[in-house]
């Protein structure tokens, strides 16, 4: 007697579930019910022994996990388009952000947007990432840095959660630089942080990152927000070795992140250092790119070293607006070296790791979340062979059908 599921989906020329390297199982099929995989196998095997409420047939296209992207500043306001320019007359990025611009002219902007604003805004561009098949949207705040606009920002993550499909996962980032006002009382700025902001928003945001650079915050600074925010129970995440070497990697083993995010500058030494942890590293090739970075972060070392690797979009209006993580991840083929099967590992199940998400999400093992991707097109190469085609046709989210809004 077959069972019968709310959805079977059969003969995907290539399913991905991402167990196992990409688990992949040609004319693979997918059973689904309660919005939770039941059990991925081989369309013969499955369709002997489930009968779906609703079926599909897949043939010629593949099946994916939903994408995951683990690194997002999507909640902005305004553009920095002038900056851009500039930067390509050869400005360069702290110094904008030194002389008040880049992350603080955003600020600016933010602070003057209403939540509804903010909400507009982020529906906007999540309905982009939903079209290119990403179910997951890691989240930051970051552009408010005082208590009213951080909460102000962190609320708007939260109210968007009720408006979209998507997963959103909200992280704390009051430590991105220090606002005009507080430029000259850094001791006040991070006294708010510490004893202000970190407890009173452990409610709103799951995770807390920081920006550790020049012109933004130091050492001693990152280690005393880690540690308080340890105490709080938050997920630690901290952008590092973007364009300095600070001294991050030790930090991040002590108190043992989730990730450390960027590593364009990252040493050969400090390679060695994460590799003796189980901290997830993020690369933002985006990042790299759009800020014509000599350096771009050591994928192939890392991955040698058996570190796992993310990529997410880094999304933000100044040093990556690119809401596109397709364009990502053929960055990182071209420029970070990685294999067609690392960059879907980098996208799914390692991004789910970045998020402290990978028990409920980031591969179609049986029990995860029902969130897929149908892709037309034949196998897995495609989106990199095929470069610049959206080639995502449908998405599942918790084992619905995700509508844009
Ligand atoms: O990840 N590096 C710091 N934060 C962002 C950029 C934010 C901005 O320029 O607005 C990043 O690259
Ligand atoms: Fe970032």
């Amino acid at each position: 007697m077959a069972q019968t599921v709310d959805l079977l989906i059969t003969h995907a020329s290539q399913l991905l579930t991402m167990e196992d390297d990409l688990g992949l199982i040609e004319d693979g099929a997918l059973a689904i019910q309660n919005g939770k995989v039941v059990e991925t196998g081989s369309s013969a095997d499955l369709e002997k022994r489930y009968t779906g409420q609703e079926t599909i047939d897949a043939t010629g296209k593949t099946i994916t996990p939903g994408l995951i992207d683990c690194h997002t500043h999507l909640l902005f306001a305004g553009s920095r388009e002038d900056e851009f320019l500039s930067r390509l007359k050869g400005a360069d990025y702290l110094s904008i952000l030194q002389q008040g611009g880049g992350i603080l002219n955003t600020v600016e902007q933010l602070r003057q947007a209403t939540p509804d604003d903010l909400i507009q805004h982020g529906l906007k561009w999540l309905n982009e990432f939903l079209a290119h098949g990403v179910t997951c949207v890691e989240i930051k705040s970051g552009y408010g840095l005082d208590y009213a606009n951080e909460k102000k920002m962190l609320e708007a993550i939260s109210a968007l959660s009720g408006y979209t499909d998507q997963h959103l996962v909200s992280t704390f980032l009051g430590a991105h630089a220090f606002p005009k006002e507080m430029k000259e009382q850094p001791e006040k700025q991070m006294d708010e942080l510490v004893n202000h902001m970190l407890p009173a928003f452990r409610h709103l945001a799951e995770h807390c990152d920081l920006f550790l650079e020049k012109n933004a915050f130091s050492l001693d600074q990152a280690e005393v927000i880690l540690e308080r925010a340890q105490s709080f129970g938050y997920g630690l995440k901290m952008h590092t070795n973007q364009l300095s070497q600070l001294g991050g990697i030790a930090l991040a083993k002590k108190y043992q992140l989730l990730s450390v995010d960027h590593l364009d500058t990252i040493s050969e030494q400090e390679i060695e250092t994460l590799a003796e942890t189980d901290v997830v590293a993020v690369l933002l090739p985006g990042a790299s790119f759009f800020l014509k970075e000599s350096a771009w972060a050591p994928a192939r070392q890392l991955i040698d070293k058996q570190i796992p690797v993310a990529l997410a979009t880094d999304f933000n209006p100044g040093s990556s607006p690119c809401p596109n993580l397709h364009f990502i991840m053929n960055l990182a083929v071209h420029q970070l070296g990685m294999l067609p099967h690392e960059v879907w590992q980098a996208v799914t199940i390692t991004a789910a790791k970045a998020l402290g998400k990978e028990d409920i999400a980031g591969s179609l093992a049986t029990g995860k979340r029902a969130d897929f991707v149908l892709w037309s097109m034949p196998n897995h190469l495609y989106p990199f062979y095929h470069f610049g085609k959206n080639f995502v046709e449908k998405v599942w989210i918790n084992g619905r059908f995700a509508h844009r809004h």
